[in-house]
C-alpha cells in the first residue's frame, strides 16, 4: 500500500453555499432571493422542499465551525447571499445581513480556519431578476458594487474570493434547461447571460482589484471533462466536439480572451451585445482558479452523453470515475495557461443511514473521496498546480431542486432537530488532513 504525501501547505477545507444551508430567509431584513421565489412554486422542487430553514446555520453558525475546528479543516469556502446584504441588489446595505458575515468570518479565524469567499452561488436578488436579471448588461454593474462592497467590509480578514460558483450552471440550468430559477427556455439568453456573467466577473476582479490589494482572485467552473464512449474514431470525435462546444464556454474567454471557434454560430447571434473591450475585461489575470468535479462525461457517436453500461453511481446517478480527475486536470493544464488550481468541489451523494450505535457507517463517501484524492495528488506529480482540496459539502443540505433527498455532507444533519452528527467520512477525512496524506488502499 503506498501513501500519498501533499504539499505542507496544501489547503484542506469543506464547501457550502448560502441558499442550501443558512436559512433564515426573510430575517433581519433579507431581500428575496430567484430560489426564494423559485421553491415556492409547486412542482419545482422535489416534495415541495424550500432553503426557508434548511440547515439553519444563520443562527447555528458558532456551532457549524466549532464543528470546522473539531474536523481540523484549514479552510471553509462558503458564499455571500447577496439579497441578505442587498435587499433590492444595490442601493441601501443591510448592515445586519453583513454583519453575519463579518461574524463568521471572526468565528473562522479565532479557530484558524481561512474563509474562502464565493460572492455568487446562484441567488440572485429577485429585484435584479425583475429589472431583466443576468439577461441584462446593468446586472454586471450592480455585482461589480457588491464584490467591491464585501471587499470593503471584508477584504482586511478574507483573502482569497471568487466571483461565481458555476456559471455555466446559471445559464444553462436557469436559462436554457429552464430546470432553475429563473426558468428560462431559451438559447439566445442563455448565450447572453453566458457573456454578461462573464462580463460580471471581470467588472468585479476590477473593482475588487481597485478596492484592496494583496488579495487573491479568481472563479470556480464546474467541468467533467468529456470522454468518448467507446473506441471508433467517431467516438473520439464526437468527445473532442464535445469539449469544444460544451466545456469551453467559460475556459476560453477567461484563459484566451476569445470564444470557443466551435460555437461562433452561437457567439454571432449575440454578437451586439459584446462589446469592444468585452474580452479584455473578462480575461484579466487571476491568481486561482476553483473546480468543481464530479463524474466525467461519456460522449457516444452522435456527440450524445451515454451512461456507462457499469460501473458505481453516486445517489444522483452520477458515475464515480475518479481517473477522470486527473485526465481533466491534465487537459486543462496543457491547454490553458491557468493560475494555480483548487478544488472547490469534490464528493458525493449517497443514502446515508444512522446506524444503531448512534454513527453514521458511509464508507463509499469515504472511498469516494479517496480515491479523487490519490488522482488529484497524481495530477499534481503530472505538473499541475493544485492548492487545495474543498469536500462538497461540510453538512447535508438543501441540494437545489431535489431538496433534501441528497445528502453530500461529511456531516449529517437531522432536518427536524437540526442536530448534527459527523459521519465516519467526516471522521476518515480529519485523519487525512492530520496527515496531510491519503492511503492508495
Ligand atoms: C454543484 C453545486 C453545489 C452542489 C453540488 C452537488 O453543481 O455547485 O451547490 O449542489 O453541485
Amino acid at each position: 500500500m503506498s501513501i500519498h504525501r501533499f504539499p505542507a501547505d496544501f489547503l484542506w477545507g469543506a464547501a457550502t453555499a448560502a441558499y442550501q444551508i443558512e436559512g433564515a430567509w426573510d430575517e433581519d431584513g433579507k431581500g428575496e432571493s430567484i430560489w426564494d421565489r423559485f421553491c415556492r412554486a409547486p412542482g419545482n422542487i422535489a416534495d415541495g422542499d424550500t432553503g426557508d430553514v434548511a440547515c439553519d446555520h444563520y443562527h447555528r453558525y458558532m456551532q457549524d465551525v466549532a464543528l470546522m475546528r473539531q474536523l481540523g479543516l484549514r479552510a471553509y469556502r462558503f458564499s455571500i447571499s447577496w439579497p441578505r446584504v442587498l435587499p433590492d441588489g444595490r442601493g441601501p446595505v443591510n448592515e445586519a445581513g453583513l454583519g453575519f458575515y463579518s461574524r463568521l468570518v471572526d468565528g473562522l479565524l479565532a479557530d484558524g480556519i481561512q474563509p474562502f469567499v464565493t460572492l455568487h452561488h446562484w441567488d440572485l436578488p429577485q429585484a435584479l431578476q425583475e429589472q431583466g436579471g443576468w439577461a441584462r448588461r446593468e446586472t454586471c454593474l450592480a455585482f461589480a458594487d457588491f464584490a467591491a462592497l464585501m471587499v470593503n467590509r471584508l477584504g482586511d480578514r478574507v483573502r482569497c474570493w471568487t466571483t461565481f460558483n458555476e456559471p455555466r450552471v446559471i445559464m444553462l440550468n436557469g436559462h436554457l434547461l429552464g430546470s432553475h430559477p429563473p426558468g428560462i427556455r431559451d438559447v439566445e439568453t442563455a448565450d447572453l447571460v453566458g457573456h454578461h456573467l462573464l462580463l460580471a466577473h471581470g467588472l468585479a476582479v476590477q473593482a475588487m482589484r481597485s478596492a484592496a490589494a494583496g488579495l487573491q482572485l479568481g472563479i470556480v467552473l464546474n467541468q467533467s471533462g468529456t470522454h468518448p464512449a467507446g473506441d471508433s474514431a467517431a467516438e473520439a470525435a464526437a468527445a473532442e466536439r464535445a469539449w469544444q462546444e460544451d466545456e469551453t464556454f467559460f475556459l476560453d474567454p477567461v484563459f484566451k480572451a476569445r470564444y470557443p471557434a466551435a460555437i461562433s454560430d452561437r457567439t454571432e447571434r449575440i454578437a451586439s451585445s459584446i462589446r469592444d473591450g468585452d474580452l479584455a475585461l473578462i480575461s484579466q489575470p487571476l491568481d486561482l482558479l476553483g473546480l468543481n468535479f464530479y463524474s466525467r462525461h461519456l460522449i457516444g457517436a452522435q456527440g450524445q452523453v451515454v451512461l456507462p453500461p457499469a460501473g458505481e453511481f453516486t445517489e444522483m446517478g452520477w458515475e464515480v470515475h475518479p481517473p477522470a480527475l486527473r485526465q481533466l486536470l491534465n487537459r486543462m493544464h496543457a491547454d490553458y495557461p491557468l493560475p494555480p488550481i483548487y478544488i472547490t468541489e469534490n464528493g458525493a451523494a449517497f443514502q446515508d443511514a444512522v446506524a444503531p450505535d448512534g454513527r453514521v457507517h458511509d464508507e463509499r463517501r469515504s472511498e469516494y473521496l479517496r480515491q479523487h484524492l490519490v488522482q488529484l495528488r497524481l495530477a499534481m506529480q503530472d505538473g499541475v498546480d493544485v492548492r487545495g482540496y474543498f469536500v462538497w459539502s461540510l453538512l447535508d443540505n438543501f441540494e437545489w431542486t431535489f431538496g433534501y433527498s441528497k445528502r453530500f455532507g461529511i456531516v449529517r444533519v437531522d432536518y427536524p432537530t437540526q442536530v448534527r452528527t459527523i459521519k465516519d467520512s467526516g471522521h476518515w477525512y480529519s485523519r487525512v488532513i492530520a496527515a496531510n496524506a491519503v492511503e492508495e488502499g
